[in-house]
């Protein structure tokens, strides 16, 4: 992009679906920004599914194998059979890759792969590369896995010890809820000591001492936020959108021209990110709570069937947009949003984070119940909603007063402030000289 290519060459390994393939697209190309060439390897499946393709001139693309090129995890019988196999079938697909490579002009020199994908490091070595896993969630839940990985997780952490059991990703928290997923994100340890370089998707002042923790145990490079360039540094002038989509961005046009006419602050925008499913009934209370505002919500397709019949055509058909995707990105920084009700995911916090926008958290799997946690007591931009005790549902009325309190109500004005001051900070690292930029200097320089 921006700058002569010099020699070297990192290959990007990314887990196949939309909160991972973003981020590590977006280091990709920082990285050849800096004049370092640079590819991405996508599974054949997520390939075949991004829409549009990708505009011409950015990281080069490549493939390999999860072992279902036609379905993905969906086509697998579960998902430790998944992982198991994409495990197998991804080494040998990724190395081929590799062994192309290493007899052309550009032989790769680094590879930086989605922290998921362990294996991935051990392929690499076999070749003699520099290695770095790419955490794509905070350092505060790398360390809480880390520390489980090594069984030597209790609460109080050191270190960190406001947070409560509930707190805690949920593949802690609730024993037993998806194994498979579980043995991954401890995995993600099991090899750390051969790694050059542990790269984060966060920036260090969101996260003093929680990197400072983490630094402890792993040679440590902060790298984010992975926002386009666009909305936050605007030194990569081509950097203006994720590109890679797995899902279909028909009618996105809708959303921004049905935004430039509502006043300023007054919309809140719903989503839940590429992944959560809401059981009928939370979906329910989520709808009636909603129509009290003008608001735009993300149903995917998958979602559609629990809204409240005749919901979206005729309810709230005045004051709002129900979408099945939206340009998230312009939505939250268009001036007409007034809060964000999140799942909480990584990418969805840090893009809020980045723009400024006050959240409404609504956590439900994952990495999400910390992240919230963070939101509300650490970060101050936002508000956790409180489930029901007995059934673990969000009331209607809850997350009203949520909405409102964040929109309007005491704790309003600070958590605008926060908001505005961690997006200046957002900015700043990723400023010529800034943490997160010398950190990838850093990198590159490695891999020359
Ligand atoms: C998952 C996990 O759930 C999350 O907790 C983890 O940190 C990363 O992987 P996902 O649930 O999809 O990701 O959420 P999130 O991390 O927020 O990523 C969703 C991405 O899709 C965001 O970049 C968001 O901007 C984008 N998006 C979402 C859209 O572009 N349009 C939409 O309508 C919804």
């Amino acid at each position: 992009m921006e700058k002569e290519e010099e020699r070297g060459h990192i290959l990007g390994v990314a887990y196949p679906t939309q909160g991972h393939i973003s981020p590590i697209h977006q280091l990709c190309k920082r990285l050849l920004s800096k004049g370092i060439k640079t590819t991405l390897t996508l599974t054949t499946f997520a390939h075949t599914s991004i829409s549009p393709n990708p505009p011409h001139g950015s990281v080069s693309l490549a493939t390999f194998s999860d072992g279902f090129d036609h379905g993905g995890i969906s086509a697998a019988e579960s998902i430790h059979h998944y992982l198991r196999r994409f495990q197998t079938v991804g080494s040998q697909t990724l190395a081929q890759v590799i062994r192309q490579h290493q007899s052309s002009d550009h032989p790769i020199t680094c590879v930086v792969y989605d922290a998921f994908l362990p294996w991935c490091l051990d392929v690499a070595k076999d070749f003699g590369l520099v290695a770095a896993p790419f955490f794509t969630q905070t350092c505060a839940v790398n360390y809480i896995y880390y520390l489980a990985y090594q069984e030597k997780l209790e609460l109080p952490i050191d270190g960190l010890t406001f947070l409560e059991p509930q707190d805690l990703p949920s593949f802690l928290s609730v024993p037993g809820s998806y194994p498979a997923y579980h043995e991954m994100v401890l995995n993600q340890f099991s090899n750390l000591g051969k790694a050059n370089f542990v790269l984060v998707n966060v920036f260090e002042k969101l996260e003093v001492k929680e990197t400072e923790l983490l630094s402890r145990v792993c040679p440590l490079l902060t790298v984010g936020p992975t926002l386009p360039s666009l909305y936050l540094d605007k030194r990569i002038k081509t950097d203006e959108n994720y590109d890679l989509m797995l899902f279909d961005p028909k009618g996105v046009e809708s959303c921004k021209d049905w935004l430039n006419e509502r006043p300023k602050g007054s919309v809140v925008y719903v989503a839940f990110g590429s992944l959560a499913e809401l059981c009928n009934a939370q979906m329910e209370e989520l709808a009636w709570a909603l129509s009290k505002f003008s608001f735009i919500w993300v149903v995917r397709d998958s979602e559609e069937t629990k809204l409240p019949s005749g919901f979206a055509e005729s309810l709230v058909k005045d004051k709002a947009l129900v979408v099945k995707w939206s340009p998230q990105l312009e939505v939250l920084s268009n001036r007409a949003i007034g809060c964000f009700l999140t799942h909480c995911g990584w990418n969805s916090t840090m893009e809020a984070v980045s723009l400024g926008v006050p959240m409404v958290a609504m956590p439900q799997w994952t990495d999400q119940p910390t992240n919230a946690k963070y939101v509300e007591d650490v970060w101050k931009v936002g508000i956790c909603v409180k489930a029901d005790e007995e059934n673990g549902i969000v009331k209607r009325e809850e997350i009203e007063f949520c909405i409102k309190e964040v929109m309007e109500g005491e704790r309003s004005r600070g958590v605008k402030e926060n908001a505005k001051k961690w997006r200046d900070l957002a900015v700043e690292a990723l400023a010529e000289g800034g943490t997160s930029d010398v950190n990838i200097d850093t990198l590159v320089s490695a891999c020359l």
